[in-house]
């Protein structure tokens, strides 16, 4: 069980063609749980100092794939925090919502890609991260009354 909400890994089907190299493959709505909408990709990133990320989506899910070097995530869903280093080009990982991700310590050939579900769209944005623990602690509140109104919780 992840201890982390709306985290996981996707790894995608790969073929080895021996010395000729190593083919992974992505099919929209088949090994990715939407239906992309934008592809964005980040490199030069060649320095330590380099951040990236230090926000949550409302509603965007993406998957990101590092599919050179290696990088540092941070993950934080409002209650249980992670950290775990990215380096496999066949692994994914799921972003969903409500999830504050920052990126650090890229290796010098780092190169990630995004798979989004969809356009960009600041005011999906929480960059705040006072906001963000606001923002969830409000919506599992709400989550948590709507199950005792059902009587789902006693
Ligand atoms: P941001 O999403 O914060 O990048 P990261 O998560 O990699 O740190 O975006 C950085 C800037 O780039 C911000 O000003 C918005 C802009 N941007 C776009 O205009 N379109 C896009 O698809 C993305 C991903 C970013």
């Amino acid at each position: 069980m992840n201890l982390i909400k709306g985290f996981m890994l996707i790894e995608l089907p790969t073929i080895q063609d021996g010395i000729d190299g190593t083919i992974s493959i992505v099919e929209s709505g088949k090994h990715i749980p939407f239906n992309v909408k934008r592809v964005y990709y980040v490199y030069n990133l060649a320095n330590q100092v380099a951040i990236r990320g230090k926000h949550a989506h409302k509603k965007l899910e993406q998957v990101l794939f590092c599919i050179s070097g290696s990088f540092k995530l941070n993950l934080d869903d409002g209650e249980n925090q992670m950290e775990f280093l990215v380096y496999k080009p066949n692994v994914g990982v799921y972003l969903g919502v409500d999830l504050w991700h920052s990126m650090t310590d890229f290796s010098s050939n780092c190169i990630f890609f995004v798979l989004a579900s969809d356009y960009y769209n600041e005011s999906d944005y929480i960059r705040n991260y006072s906001e963000f623990i606001n923002y969830v602690t409000v919506k599992n509140l709400k989550t948590h009354s709507n199950h005792y109104n059902h009587g789902l919780i006693q």
